[in-house]
Protein backbone atom coordinates (compact mmCIF):
# COMPACT_ATOMS: atom_id res chain seq x y z
CA UNK A 1 0.00 0.00 0.00
CA UNK A 2 0.95 3.82 -0.83
CA UNK A 3 1.94 5.90 2.08
CA UNK A 4 -0.63 8.43 1.76
CA UNK A 5 -4.65 7.67 0.77
CA UNK A 6 -5.08 10.79 -1.20
CA UNK A 7 -7.93 8.97 -3.85
CA UNK A 8 -9.65 6.05 -3.46
CA UNK A 9 -8.23 5.37 -7.06
CA UNK A 10 -4.75 5.07 -4.71
CA UNK A 11 -6.18 1.29 -3.46
CA UNK A 12 -5.99 -1.75 -5.96
CA UNK A 13 -9.07 -4.02 -5.17
CA UNK A 14 -6.97 -6.61 -3.47
CA UNK A 15 -5.83 -3.53 -1.02
CA UNK A 16 -9.45 -2.42 -0.27
CA UNK A 17 -10.14 -6.02 0.40
CA UNK A 18 -7.13 -5.80 2.90
CA UNK A 19 -8.50 -2.91 4.27
CA UNK A 20 -11.99 -3.93 4.83
CA UNK A 21 -10.73 -7.64 6.05
CA UNK A 22 -8.13 -5.67 8.50
CA UNK A 23 -11.65 -3.50 9.62
CA UNK A 24 -13.42 -7.13 10.60
CA UNK A 25 -11.23 -7.54 13.48
CA UNK A 26 -10.79 -3.52 14.34
CA UNK A 27 -15.05 -4.05 14.57
CA UNK A 28 -14.50 -6.95 17.48
CA UNK A 29 -11.74 -4.22 19.29
CA UNK A 30 -15.30 -1.69 18.80
CA UNK A 31 -17.19 -4.25 20.21
CA UNK A 32 -14.75 -4.99 23.71
CA UNK A 33 -14.87 -3.48 26.74
CA UNK A 34 -11.54 -2.26 27.09
CA UNK A 35 -11.34 -0.32 23.47
CA UNK A 36 -7.60 -0.01 23.42
CA UNK A 37 -4.37 -2.29 21.57
CA UNK A 38 -0.84 -1.48 21.01
CA UNK A 39 -0.72 -0.96 17.51
CA UNK A 40 0.36 2.21 16.85
CA UNK A 41 1.97 3.25 20.30
CA UNK A 42 4.52 5.73 20.30
CA UNK A 43 2.82 7.09 16.72
CA UNK A 44 1.47 10.68 16.32
CA UNK A 45 -1.26 11.44 14.35
CA UNK A 46 -2.51 15.33 13.83
CA UNK A 47 -6.14 15.95 12.48
CA UNK A 48 -6.05 18.95 10.73
CA UNK A 49 -9.65 20.13 9.49
CA UNK A 50 -10.32 23.69 7.97
CA UNK A 51 -13.43 22.67 7.25
CA UNK A 52 -16.57 21.13 10.12
CA UNK A 53 -16.83 17.42 10.68
CA UNK A 54 -18.94 15.47 13.26
CA UNK A 55 -18.32 11.95 12.02
CA UNK A 56 -14.82 11.99 10.27
CA UNK A 57 -13.01 13.64 12.68
CA UNK A 58 -14.20 12.31 16.15
CA UNK A 59 -14.10 8.51 14.14
CA UNK A 60 -10.48 9.35 13.27
CA UNK A 61 -9.81 10.20 16.68
CA UNK A 62 -11.26 7.54 18.55
CA UNK A 63 -9.77 5.05 15.79
CA UNK A 64 -6.06 7.18 17.24
CA UNK A 65 -6.82 6.87 20.64
CA UNK A 66 -7.95 2.65 20.74
CA UNK A 67 -4.74 2.15 18.65
CA UNK A 68 -2.76 3.85 20.95
CA UNK A 69 -1.66 6.15 19.14
CA UNK A 70 -1.24 10.33 20.43
CA UNK A 71 -3.79 11.93 18.42
CA UNK A 72 -4.35 16.07 18.45
CA UNK A 73 -6.87 17.73 16.50
CA UNK A 74 -6.21 21.22 15.18
CA UNK A 75 -9.04 23.45 12.96
CA UNK A 76 -8.23 26.35 10.71
CA UNK A 77 -10.16 28.96 12.91
CA UNK A 78 -8.39 27.93 16.14
CA UNK A 79 -4.54 27.73 14.35
CA UNK A 80 -2.22 30.23 12.81
CA UNK A 81 -4.51 29.75 9.77
CA UNK A 82 -6.50 32.56 10.90
CA UNK A 83 -4.04 35.05 11.14
CA UNK A 84 -3.02 33.77 7.28
CA UNK A 85 -0.36 31.61 7.33
CA UNK A 86 -0.25 29.45 4.44
CA UNK A 87 -1.23 25.96 4.11
CA UNK A 88 2.12 24.60 3.16
CA UNK A 89 3.53 27.06 6.06
CA UNK A 90 1.43 25.06 8.55
CA UNK A 91 1.52 21.59 7.55
CA UNK A 92 5.61 22.15 7.03
CA UNK A 93 5.48 23.70 10.60
CA UNK A 94 3.86 20.41 12.16
CA UNK A 95 5.42 18.01 10.17
CA UNK A 96 8.80 19.52 11.31
CA UNK A 97 7.75 18.77 15.38
CA UNK A 98 8.06 14.70 13.78
CA UNK A 99 4.82 13.29 13.43
CA UNK A 100 4.11 10.32 11.32
CA UNK A 101 0.44 11.28 10.14
CA UNK A 102 -1.92 14.01 8.61
CA UNK A 103 -5.58 13.53 8.25
CA UNK A 104 -6.63 16.36 6.63
CA UNK A 105 -9.72 17.56 5.75
CA UNK A 106 -9.64 20.81 3.66
CA UNK A 107 -12.40 22.90 1.19
CA UNK A 108 -9.90 22.86 -1.19
CA UNK A 109 -9.97 20.11 -4.26
CA UNK A 110 -6.34 18.64 -4.48
CA UNK A 111 -5.57 20.16 -1.32
CA UNK A 112 -4.21 16.50 0.15
CA UNK A 113 -2.16 16.22 -3.01
CA UNK A 114 -0.77 19.22 -2.16
CA UNK A 115 0.10 18.63 1.20
CA UNK A 116 1.75 15.75 0.09
CA UNK A 117 4.26 16.73 -1.87
CA UNK A 118 5.65 18.98 1.21
CA UNK A 119 5.66 16.41 4.18
CA UNK A 120 7.69 13.15 5.39
CA UNK A 121 4.58 11.66 7.08
CA UNK A 122 1.98 10.07 5.93
CA UNK A 123 -1.18 12.23 4.34
CA UNK A 124 -4.84 10.65 5.04
CA UNK A 125 -7.64 12.76 2.61
CA UNK A 126 -10.59 13.23 4.68
CA UNK A 127 -12.65 15.30 2.26
CA UNK A 128 -11.23 17.87 0.14
CA UNK A 129 -13.91 20.01 -1.61
CA UNK A 130 -15.85 18.22 -4.24
CA UNK A 131 -12.73 15.74 -5.39
CA UNK A 132 -12.75 12.60 -2.77
CA UNK A 133 -13.25 11.24 0.67
CA UNK A 134 -11.63 7.80 0.32
CA UNK A 135 -12.24 6.49 4.15
CA UNK A 136 -16.31 7.19 3.65
CA UNK A 137 -15.92 5.26 0.74
CA UNK A 138 -14.48 2.29 2.57
CA UNK A 139 -16.75 2.15 5.15
CA UNK A 140 -19.55 2.48 2.80
CA UNK A 141 -18.21 -0.71 1.18
CA UNK A 142 -17.74 -2.17 4.25
CA UNK A 143 -21.43 -1.58 5.62
CA UNK A 144 -22.65 -2.62 2.07
CA UNK A 145 -20.53 -6.00 2.98
CA UNK A 146 -21.74 -6.32 5.73
CA UNK A 147 -25.58 -6.42 4.92
CA UNK A 148 -25.06 -8.06 1.32
CA UNK A 149 -21.75 -9.79 1.45
CA UNK A 150 -19.70 -10.07 -2.01
CA UNK A 151 -20.74 -6.39 -3.63
CA UNK A 152 -19.86 -8.65 -7.24
CA UNK A 153 -22.34 -8.12 -9.69
CA UNK A 154 -24.35 -5.88 -6.23
CA UNK A 155 -26.53 -2.55 -8.57
CA UNK A 156 -25.85 0.81 -6.06
CA UNK A 157 -27.80 3.46 -6.87
CA UNK A 158 -26.22 6.90 -5.59
CA UNK A 159 -28.71 9.95 -6.01
CA UNK A 160 -28.56 13.13 -5.25
CA UNK A 161 -26.11 16.36 -5.76
CA UNK A 162 -23.82 15.01 -7.67
CA UNK A 163 -21.91 17.85 -8.44
CA UNK A 164 -20.90 18.91 -5.05
CA UNK A 165 -19.96 15.58 -3.85
CA UNK A 166 -16.67 13.95 -2.63
CA UNK A 167 -18.62 11.16 -0.88
CA UNK A 168 -20.11 9.99 -4.85
CA UNK A 169 -16.46 10.23 -6.27
CA UNK A 170 -14.93 8.08 -4.43
CA UNK A 171 -17.38 5.59 -4.03
CA UNK A 172 -17.91 4.76 -7.70
CA UNK A 173 -14.39 3.98 -7.32
CA UNK A 174 -13.93 1.87 -4.63
CA UNK A 175 -17.69 -0.12 -5.01
CA UNK A 176 -16.68 -0.79 -8.71
CA UNK A 177 -13.37 -1.90 -7.88
CA UNK A 178 -15.71 -4.68 -5.82
CA UNK A 179 -17.56 -5.46 -8.68
CA UNK A 180 -20.61 -3.68 -8.50
CA UNK A 181 -22.77 -1.52 -10.71
CA UNK A 182 -23.55 1.73 -10.28
CA UNK A 183 -26.08 3.92 -11.54
CA UNK A 184 -25.77 7.64 -10.20
CA UNK A 185 -28.88 9.94 -10.55
CA UNK A 186 -29.30 13.70 -10.33
CA UNK A 187 -31.42 16.58 -11.87
CA UNK A 188 -30.06 17.79 -14.93
CA UNK A 189 -28.58 20.68 -12.35
CA UNK A 190 -26.88 18.98 -10.07
CA UNK A 191 -24.99 16.17 -12.94
CA UNK A 192 -21.25 16.88 -13.04
CA UNK A 193 -20.17 18.35 -16.31
CA UNK A 194 -18.58 15.48 -18.62
CA UNK A 195 -19.81 12.80 -16.67
CA UNK A 196 -21.50 11.08 -19.88
CA UNK A 197 -17.88 10.12 -20.61
CA UNK A 198 -17.48 8.02 -17.77
CA UNK A 199 -20.43 6.10 -18.72
CA UNK A 200 -19.24 3.90 -21.36
CA UNK A 201 -18.36 1.22 -19.08
CA UNK A 202 -21.43 -1.22 -18.43
CA UNK A 203 -20.86 -1.45 -14.64
CA UNK A 204 -21.63 2.44 -15.26
CA UNK A 205 -24.85 4.72 -15.96
CA UNK A 206 -26.38 8.06 -15.49
CA UNK A 207 -30.37 9.00 -15.35
CA UNK A 208 -32.38 12.07 -14.39
CA UNK A 209 -35.33 9.90 -13.86
CA UNK A 210 -35.29 7.97 -10.35
CA UNK A 211 -38.46 6.38 -10.32
CA UNK A 212 -37.67 4.43 -13.10
CA UNK A 213 -34.06 3.16 -11.86
CA UNK A 214 -35.58 2.10 -8.63
CA UNK A 215 -38.32 0.37 -10.86
CA UNK A 216 -35.30 -1.63 -12.09
CA UNK A 217 -35.80 0.02 -15.25
CA UNK A 218 -32.67 1.69 -16.02
CA UNK A 219 -30.24 1.14 -18.82
CA UNK A 220 -26.57 -0.52 -18.80
CA UNK A 221 -25.33 -1.06 -15.91
CA UNK A 222 -28.69 -0.03 -14.06
CA UNK A 223 -30.68 -3.50 -15.09
CA UNK A 224 -31.65 -6.13 -12.84
CA UNK A 225 -33.27 -4.74 -9.59
CA UNK A 226 -31.56 -2.39 -6.67
CA UNK A 227 -29.57 -4.32 -3.73
CA UNK A 228 -28.98 -0.52 -2.49
CA UNK A 229 -29.87 3.13 -2.70
CA UNK A 230 -27.23 5.81 -1.46
CA UNK A 231 -29.02 9.23 -0.57
CA UNK A 232 -26.75 11.93 -0.09
CA UNK A 233 -26.48 15.89 1.54
CA UNK A 234 -28.25 18.40 -0.36
CA UNK A 235 -24.98 20.69 -0.33
CA UNK A 236 -26.63 24.25 0.22
CA UNK A 237 -23.06 25.65 1.90
CA UNK A 238 -21.72 25.09 -1.75
CA UNK A 239 -24.35 26.25 -3.57
CA UNK A 240 -24.03 30.06 -4.92
CA UNK A 241 -27.00 29.74 -7.46
CA UNK A 242 -30.29 27.91 -7.40
CA UNK A 243 -30.16 24.41 -8.73
CA UNK A 244 -33.98 23.38 -8.22
CA UNK A 245 -36.90 25.47 -7.97
CA UNK A 246 -37.99 24.21 -4.15
CA UNK A 247 -36.79 21.99 -1.96
CA UNK A 248 -40.71 20.64 -2.29
CA UNK A 249 -39.88 20.05 -6.28
CA UNK A 250 -36.37 18.31 -4.74
CA UNK A 251 -38.15 15.89 -2.75
CA UNK A 252 -40.87 15.39 -4.75
CA UNK A 253 -38.58 14.12 -7.88
CA UNK A 254 -35.47 13.17 -6.57
CA UNK A 255 -36.35 12.46 -2.06
CA UNK A 256 -36.66 9.33 -1.04
CA UNK A 257 -39.42 9.47 0.79
CA UNK A 258 -41.73 6.94 2.14
CA UNK A 259 -44.05 6.07 -0.68
CA UNK A 260 -40.28 5.48 -2.94
CA UNK A 261 -39.20 3.16 0.30
CA UNK A 262 -42.55 1.19 0.37
CA UNK A 263 -42.01 0.66 -3.40
CA UNK A 264 -38.42 -0.60 -2.95
CA UNK A 265 -38.87 -2.86 -0.42
CA UNK A 266 -42.18 -4.67 -1.89
CA UNK A 267 -39.39 -5.08 -4.96
CA UNK A 268 -36.70 -6.15 -2.43
CA UNK A 269 -37.17 -6.33 1.04
CA UNK A 270 -33.39 -6.90 1.59
CA UNK A 271 -33.28 -3.31 -0.10
CA UNK A 272 -29.97 -1.40 1.83
CA UNK A 273 -30.62 2.29 2.56
CA UNK A 274 -27.25 4.41 3.04
CA UNK A 275 -26.55 8.28 3.41
CA UNK A 276 -23.08 9.20 4.47
CA UNK A 277 -24.58 12.21 6.87
CA UNK A 278 -25.35 14.76 7.96
CA UNK A 279 -28.80 14.29 6.51
CA UNK A 280 -31.45 17.48 5.17
CA UNK A 281 -34.15 15.08 6.89
CA UNK A 282 -37.28 15.89 4.82
CA UNK A 283 -35.13 17.05 1.65
CA UNK A 284 -33.16 14.11 -0.24
CA UNK A 285 -34.73 11.70 2.90
CA UNK A 286 -37.57 11.61 4.55
CA UNK A 287 -37.86 10.54 8.26
CA UNK A 288 -39.30 7.17 7.66
CA UNK A 289 -36.75 6.65 5.12
CA UNK A 290 -33.93 7.75 7.56
CA UNK A 291 -35.00 5.93 10.38
CA UNK A 292 -36.43 2.68 8.29
CA UNK A 293 -35.27 -1.28 9.10
CA UNK A 294 -33.38 -1.15 5.70
CA UNK A 295 -31.02 1.78 6.27
CA UNK A 296 -27.82 1.54 7.41
CA UNK A 297 -27.12 5.67 8.39
CA UNK A 298 -25.77 4.73 12.10
CA UNK A 299 -24.23 1.42 11.22
CA UNK A 300 -22.17 3.48 8.75
CA UNK A 301 -21.09 5.64 11.28
CA UNK A 302 -19.95 2.87 13.89
CA UNK A 303 -17.89 1.00 10.54
CA UNK A 304 -16.30 4.80 10.75
CA UNK A 305 -14.30 3.76 13.47
CA UNK A 306 -13.46 0.09 12.61
CA UNK A 307 -12.49 1.12 8.96
CA UNK A 308 -10.51 3.92 9.92
CA UNK A 309 -8.88 1.98 12.38
CA UNK A 310 -7.84 -0.76 9.67
CA UNK A 311 -6.67 2.20 7.42
CA UNK A 312 -4.46 3.89 10.07
CA UNK A 313 -3.00 0.47 10.78
CA UNK A 314 -2.34 -0.52 6.93
CA UNK A 315 -0.55 2.75 6.52
CA UNK A 316 1.38 3.41 9.67
CA UNK A 317 1.98 0.10 11.51
CA UNK A 318 4.07 -1.89 9.37
CA UNK A 319 3.32 -4.87 10.59
CA UNK A 320 1.83 -8.17 8.73
CA UNK A 321 -0.26 -9.57 11.41
CA UNK A 322 -3.96 -8.83 12.60
CA UNK A 323 -4.45 -6.75 15.67
N1 LIG B 1 -19.86 11.86 6.17
C1 LIG B 1 -19.09 12.86 6.65
O1 LIG B 1 -17.99 13.14 6.14
O2 LIG B 1 -19.59 13.48 7.76
P1 LIG B 1 -18.87 14.64 8.58
O3 LIG B 1 -18.86 15.87 7.69
O4 LIG B 1 -19.69 14.83 9.84
O5 LIG B 1 -17.47 14.21 8.87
Amino acid sequence: MTRHLLSSADLSRQEVEAILTTAESMHDVQKRDVKKIPTLRGRTIINLFFEDSTRTRSSFEIAGKWMSADTINITGKGSSASKGESLRDTVRTIDAMGVDAFVIRHHASGACQQVAGWVDASVINAGDGTHEHPTQALLDAYTLRQRLGDLDGRHVVIVGDLTHSRVFRSNIITLRRLGARVTVVAPPTLMPSGIDSWSEADDFATSYDLDAVLAGAGTGGAGGGVDAVMMLRVQRERMSGGYFPTAREYTVCYGLTRERLASLVDANPDVVILHPGPMNRGLEITADAADAEQSVVLAQVSAGVAVRMAVLYHLLSGEDIAP
